[in-house]
């Protein structure tokens, strides 16, 4: 089943949790935070406070995609917070393996992303341990952004990687998803679809979360 994993980074912060229970209300799996520290990535985002009362009005799966340096110095806390998929980037830590097996001892779903820069062959040997790749379609840092083509490529040398060898691994792509181009992820062989501006700044979200939907069934 593909899920629908839209990002909050574009909603109305200061409505947040009206925001969350459209998402509930439109049955969508996912809900996407990002978490920028300024040194990752050139922007600041939101972080503890904000997940921690996000948790407390929703008992949506909370996707949550760290973009910052070193998260090893975080996992403990992120674990607690009550998020549900720890994601963070491959190109931040030579830590992986710890960080891996910590976020997986306390029983939470762990992901991995790699940049647009990164080659999709470094991170195929994490594969067998992940719940979830995560492959960025636009540089991380801001929502709204073009959507980078050569990422479909990548979706597609993953998805083949992980159906021959019978992985259970989720295989997401954030940055850049519109109306329009979706399809081209699906066949590529995502499975989670990130959506931040293409849902968060439409009049009616409801109904864009519905559009993304019927497309997605024909998949
Ligand atoms: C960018 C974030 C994305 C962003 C996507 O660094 O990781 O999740 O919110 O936003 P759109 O869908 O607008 O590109
Ligand atoms: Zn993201």
């Amino acid at each position: 089943m593909i899920k629908l994993s839209p990002s909050i980074l574009s909603a109305n912060f200061v409505r947040l949790e009206e925001e969350i229970k459209i998402l509930e209300k439109e049955g969508i799996e996912y809900v996407h935070i990002d978490v920028m520290d300024g040194m990752f990535v050139p922007n600041i985002s939101i972080g503890m406070p904000v997940i921690k009362s996000i948790r407390k009005v929703t008992n949506l799966t909370l996707d949550a995609h760290f973009m910052i340096e070193k998260p090893e110095r975080y996992i403990d806390e992120f674990i607690s917070l009550g998020c549900d998929i720890i994601n963070f980037h491959y190109e931040a830590t030579d830590k992986h393996n710890e960080i891996i097996k910590k976020i997986k001892d306390a029983n939470k779903k762990v992901g991995m992303t790699i940049k647009p820069k990164t080659s999709y062959k470094e991170i195929l040997p994490y594969l067998k341990d992940l719940d979830l790749v995560l492959v960025m379609s636009v540089e991380p840092g801001f929502g709204g952004q073009k959507f980078m083509e050569d990422s479909l490529e990548k979706v597609s040398e993953i998805r083949k990687y992980i159906n021959e060898n019978n992985l259970k691994c989720e295989l997401e792509i954030d940055g850049g998803i519109k109306l329009d181009n979706v399809e081209k992820a699906l066949k590529a062989g995502a499975d989670v679809i990130v959506v931040g501006s293409d849902i968060f700044e439409k009049e009616d979200k409801a109904l864009a979360i519905k559009q993304y939907k019927d497309i997605f069934e024909k998949f």
